[in-house]
């Protein structure tokens, strides 16, 4: 290294006078609405497993048979020979729940997303972001080489405008998440097709914390939003309510065939394991039979929103099971999550950069394990008295 070591304790000394400084926690139980920290057994209100499948009897057990089967680690990447029967049978059965030609398969969402956007524009195209999208859609944005305009947040007349004066460009591509990952609202997908088909743009989203949890079958928001054939391109990940590791793209079998031909991001990294395909291929099974998980999941999401509006806190336009409680402060988040943990309850807080200044929160979650009782919990915690 040629810095000097001591340059990155005195960055890091400034992200601690901005009470910015992020550590790790390591956790010693698996991942359930309890788990244990520091040897102590709590209460979990930050993970994206929504449904409890992480974890799952079903999903273990796919697991252990795939491991025997096909043995651990794929060995290449896809195109040389790490493209197994596991990743072709995934491939098959997320085409089908998504009702869409083909599917593919990538190691993260965040590898989908970079592949998905700069498969769809480039140079001479543009890009329009929703200004609060997940920081994968942004890192792909900016390496594409398109031109990027960022709308505010939910501000479709903004992107309308923007729209208008964008004539004359190859291609105009739209970006959004189905469900904000940080404010648990939603993106109006009906407005978001009107205004495609106006400017004859393209339309990709981003599904990750909705597929699953959303939908009459659990396929997402736009299945919700009754949209689904309007949309060109859907990115979604196996890691959130799927409770394992993955991402994954939905679109026309002539676009994946693009994506496969041409993505860094899946063509130079090696597939992920078979065991991970069969783990999804179990999930799924889950989220199709077993609807009362997501439906559980909303319920106690709506209530735990509507007493922490009615005790004055500010739970941004949440509309989920990701319920923010906004904070604004640095400091403040971080004092009100130590509070928590000191009563059992792991809630961290999230600052900037993940989201904008001045906007710190707790991003409670919640997941179809957790039971009323543990809601009551979190609200006592939290203080009868409201915001501090
Ligand atoms: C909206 C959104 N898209 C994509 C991703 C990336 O998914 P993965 O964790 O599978 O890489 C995330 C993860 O937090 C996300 O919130």
């Amino acid at each position: 290294m040629n810095d000097e070591p001591d340059q990155y304790a005195k960055l890091l000394a400034d992200l601690d006078a901005q009470a910015a400084h992020r550590f790790l926690r390591t956790i010693g139980s698996h991942q359930e609405a309890h788990i244990t920290l520091k040897g102590r057994r709590m209460l979990c209100f930050g993970s994206n497993n929504y449904l409890g499948l992480a974890g799952h009897p079903h999903v273990r057990a796919a697991v252990r048979n795939a491991v025997e089967q096909w043995g651990w680690g794929a060995g290449a990447s896809r195109l040389v020979t790490g493209h197994m029967e596991p990743h072709a049978q995934l491939e098959q059965i997320l085409a089908d729940f998504k009702k869409t030609e083909a599917t593919l398969i990538l190691p993260t969402g965040y590898q989908a997303n970079l592949a998905a956007i700069r498969a769809l524009a480039g140079r001479g195209d543009v890009l329009f972001l929703d200004k609060l999208n997940h920081a994968s859609i942004i890192d792909a944005a900016r390496g594409s080489g398109a031109i990027v305009r960022v709308f505010p947040h939910r501000d479709y007349r903004k992107l309308e405008r923007l729209l208008e004066r964008s004539s004359g460009t190859r291609r105009r591509v739209i970006v959004t998440d189905t469900l904000f990952s940080m404010d648990g609202d939603f993106a109006d997908l009906p407005r978001l097709v009107e205004l495609k088909h106006r400017y004859t743009a393209h339309l990709c989203v981003d599904e990750a914390h909705a597929t699953g949890v959303f939908g009459e079958t659990g396929r997402g928001l736009a299945e919700m939003m009754g949209v689904e054939e309007d949309i060109d391109v859907v990115v979604g990940t196996l890691s959130k309510a799927l409770g394992g590791i993955g991402g994954f793209i939905a679109a026309s079998q002539s676009f994946i065939d693009w994506v496969i031909n041409t993505a860094g991001s899946f063509i130079y990294t090696t597939a992920i394991p078979p065991a991970a395909c069969a783990a999804a291929a179990a999930a799924l099974e889950l989220v199709i039979n077993e609807p009362w998980r997501r439906e559980k999941l909303l319920r106690m999401a709506n209530d735990l929103g509507m007493a922490l509006r009615a005790r004055g806190f500010d739970t941004s336009g949440s509309t989920s099971q990701i319920v923010p409680v906004i904070l604004g402060d640095n400091e403040v988040a971080l004092r009100l999550s130590h509070h928590l943990e000191e009563n059992g309850i792991l809630a961290p807080a999230i600052r900037p950069p993940t989201v904008p200044r001045g906007r710190a929160r707790l991003r409670i979650s919640l997941t179809a394990e957790h039971e009323e009782a543990d809601i009551e919990h979190l609200l006592n915690a939290l203080g009868a008295s409201g915001p501090p």
